[in-house]
């Protein structure tokens, strides 16, 4: 097939992800279809994308006209068989559920052109699963955004059993030619590359919430004044309770059963009190803010916990052959989390103090899925950013 020039772009579904995609296709200078149920959802879309650019006017990073050009780029649709039938790429984005995504695949698989690229915005779905329903099931990809979309530069290109290199390599073009840091993913596994190496996190903050010696805002208070943006309970928080328990009950049927979502978080849940979205969660949040107590911070957990964790998991991404390199991971934590790339941060450390600390934390919250990695412990995992 080789390698395609796209120029036509159709985004299956308007919503948080939606109009974020179908905004930095337009931009890029994409012709865009955006599809949706129906026009009310349509135009809320498009308000979305209007407000959006009058931002980046806002802020000098568009002109006018080029909002304008953006703009002509852009047509809605209610009907997925008419919007698909000339592109040359489709990229889902509707809810994450196997048969919908599945019946919306079989529609585009009859209805566009039989050389167009296929491909699914999903965060936890099979693309092995989900390319089953497609003919030509080499053109089918996972192509994996961040939220928000205009503003994280990480995009995941996924290969699923079937899938070409060609497709690969035509998604990683156009994820260049759209601004993003495009990072391969080279094996269907749970959470990809990111969102994997940053999920042990939560059974540990999980389990520090059941036990309750540490306060949680010390542990934000101590993050924070080590140079995080948001302490990880506070994030908790923002994302949603009802998020992360969702997340972890994937991860807990597709990694270990380490990922129960803990007593705290479940009552918390049980009672709506969700976070920021419901006024109270783990904080009470009053105009938009978390209220933390800063007044104490912890030396039971440290700074380097995080790292420590994020690192261990990156390296099993590396040795399960999932990313192409450690220096990806790297790349895709720095533009997917906005945080420094784990391989290269622990370089300049002790790999000794990170495995300790990682023995201690297993040990202490009962969670054997973070026991250091043999390379973390012997510090050879120094190798992999050389390979
Ligand atoms: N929200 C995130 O943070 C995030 C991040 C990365 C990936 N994702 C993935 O992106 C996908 C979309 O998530 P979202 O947060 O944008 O969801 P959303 O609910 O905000 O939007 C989904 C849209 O799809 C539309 N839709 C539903 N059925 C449709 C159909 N038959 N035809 C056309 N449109 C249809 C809905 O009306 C809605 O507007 C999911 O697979 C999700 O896992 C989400």
């Amino acid at each position: 097939m080789g390698v395609r020039a796209i120029q036509k772009v159709t985004v299956i579904g308007s919503g948080a992800m939606g109009n974020g995609i179908a905004e930095i296709h337009i931009i890029a200078g994409y012709s865009v279809a955006m599809v949706d149920i129906n026009n009310k959802l349509l135009d809320k879309a498009v308000q979305k994308i209007e407000s959006n650019l009058n931002f980046l006017i806002s802020k000098e990073k568009l002109t006018e006209e080029a909002k304008d050009r953006a703009l002509n780029n852009l047509r809605t649709s209610t009907s997925i068989a008419n919007s698909v039938s000339d592109a040359d790429c489709i990229i889902e984005a509707v809810p994450e559920l196997m048969d919908l995504k599945k019946n919306i695949f079989k529609m585009i698989s009859d209805h566009a052109p039989k050389d167009a690229i296929i491909a699914s915005n999903t965060s936890s779905l099979s693309i092995t699963e989900l390319a089953q329903v497609v003919s030509e099931p080499h053109r089918f990809a996972g192509f994996h955004f961040f939220n928000p979309v205009n503003r994280m530069r990480l995009v995941e290109v996924i290969y699923g059993k079937e899938t070409s290199h060609d497709t690969i390599a035509t998604l990683m073009d156009l994820g260049t030619m759209l601004g993003k840091v495009a990072i391969k993913v080279l094996r269907d596994r749970p959470g990809f590359i990111v969102n994997r190496i940053n999920a042990p996190l939560q059974p540990l903050w999980s389990a520090i919430l059941d036990e309750g010696n540490i306060k949680p805002d010390s542990i934000d208070t101590l993050m924070k004044n080590h140079g995080a943006k948001m302490g990880p309970f506070e994030l908790m928080d923002f994302v949603g309770l009802d998020v992360i328990y969702n997340v972890m009950q994937y991860y807990k049927k597709t990694l270990s059963p380490e990922w129960e979502p803990g007593k705290f978080i479940s009552e918390r849940m049980a009672k709506n009190e969700l976070g920021m979205k419901s006024g109270k969660g783990i904080y009470e949040w009053k105009d938009g803010k978390a209220i933390i107590d800063t007044t104490q911070t912890t030396d039971i957990i440290k700074p380097i916990d995080p790292l420590a964790v994020v690192l261990n998991e990156s390296i099993r991404v590396v040795k399960e052959k999932v990313a192409e390199s450690a220096l990806d991971i790297d790349r895709g934590q720095e533009a997917g989390m906005n945080q420094p790339g784990p391989f290269k941060t622990a370089a300049k450390l002790d790999h000794k103090e990170l495995s300790h600390r990682l023995e201690w934390l297993s040990k202490t919250y009962n969670l054997s899925y973070i026991t250091p990695e043999p390379e973390l412990t012997d510090g050879s995992f120094r190798s992999f950013i050389k390979e």
